[in-house]
């Protein structure tokens, strides 16, 4: 548990920096997750000590979820990621997989993602990507990417990308469509990282951690990569429901 969400930024950063360096072969294939969280850990990677540690010109990055909006939207996971680290790390733009929020038919970007990422990676029909390393958030909701509590997304096995409409299942702000990787995809990950903070995530995050997994209604206990169950990178406040917090 940490003290606060520097702390826990560090740590992400940390263990990012660590499974690149760990990490043999020509490239380093990541999973960037969006909202408010997560930004903190893209600024670290752009700074010193952890920027030089990375040889970005190895790195590809793909993302966990995307809102339906263009990538220029201050919604856009995107954004965030381009103003908190792409912008300022020298990865080669071919390899930032951006998902399409611009387009305005979801299904059809979805099944061009998905396209685009068995391509990349040379995946075999049935294959699960390769992602080195995932870099996950936690809903208050205890949703996942945008794998949303009772959405039907969840129980899709033969896809790897999926669009899930407003109106299909309750969201938290912002009720926009999404595009999301889906289970297949994401526990294709050798390793995945949940980073969550705030007393406004403890209900989830107990229920991800303590009660029955359920990846219709709990999402993010639905996480089981090849490499292992995820980390949980938690403060204390995030923590204060857990069986055990003093
Ligand atoms: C999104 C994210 C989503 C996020 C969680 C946690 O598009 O919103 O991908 O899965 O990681 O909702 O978000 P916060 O870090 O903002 O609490």
């Amino acid at each position: 548990m940490h003290a606060d969400i520097e702390s826990l930024a560090a740590d992400a950063a940390e263990r990012f920096v660590a499974a690149a360096e760990a990490s043999r072969g020509p490239r380093f294939d990541v999973v960037l997750t969006g909202g408010s969280t997560a930004p903190a850990v893209y600024r670290l990677l752009a700074e010193e000590p952890f920027a030089s540690r990375v040889d970005w010109r190895r790195v590809h990055v793909w993302w966990t979820d995307e809102r339906c909006v263009p990538p220029d939207d201050p919604r856009s996971n995107y954004d965030a990621a381009r103003e908190a680290l792409l912008d300022r790390v020298p990865i080669p733009c071919e390899q930032i997989h951006r998902m399409r929020g611009e387009d305005p038919n979801p299904e059809r970007e979805a099944v061009r993602y998905e396209a685009a990422l068995r391509a990349d990676q040379a995946l075999a029909r049935g294959e699960p990507p390769s992602f080195d390393f995932a870099l996950l958030g936690l809903g208050g909701d205890a949703h996942v990417a945008s794998l949303f509590p009772g959405s039907s997304t969840a129980a899709l096995s033969d896809r790897l990308v999926a669009a899930v409409r407003s109106g299909e299942v309750a969201m938290p702000d912002p009720v926009v469509d999404r595009l999301t990787l889906t289970f297949s995809a994401l526990n294709g990950a050798r390793a995945a990282v949940f980073v969550v903070a705030g007393d406004g995530k403890a209900a989830a995050l107990r229920a991800a951690l303590e009660e029955p997994a359920d990846p219709v209604l709990r999402p993010a206990s639905g996480i089981r990569t090849a490499g292992g169950p995820p980390a949980w990178l938690v403060d204390r406040a995030a923590a204060s429901l857990l069986s055990g917090a003093g």
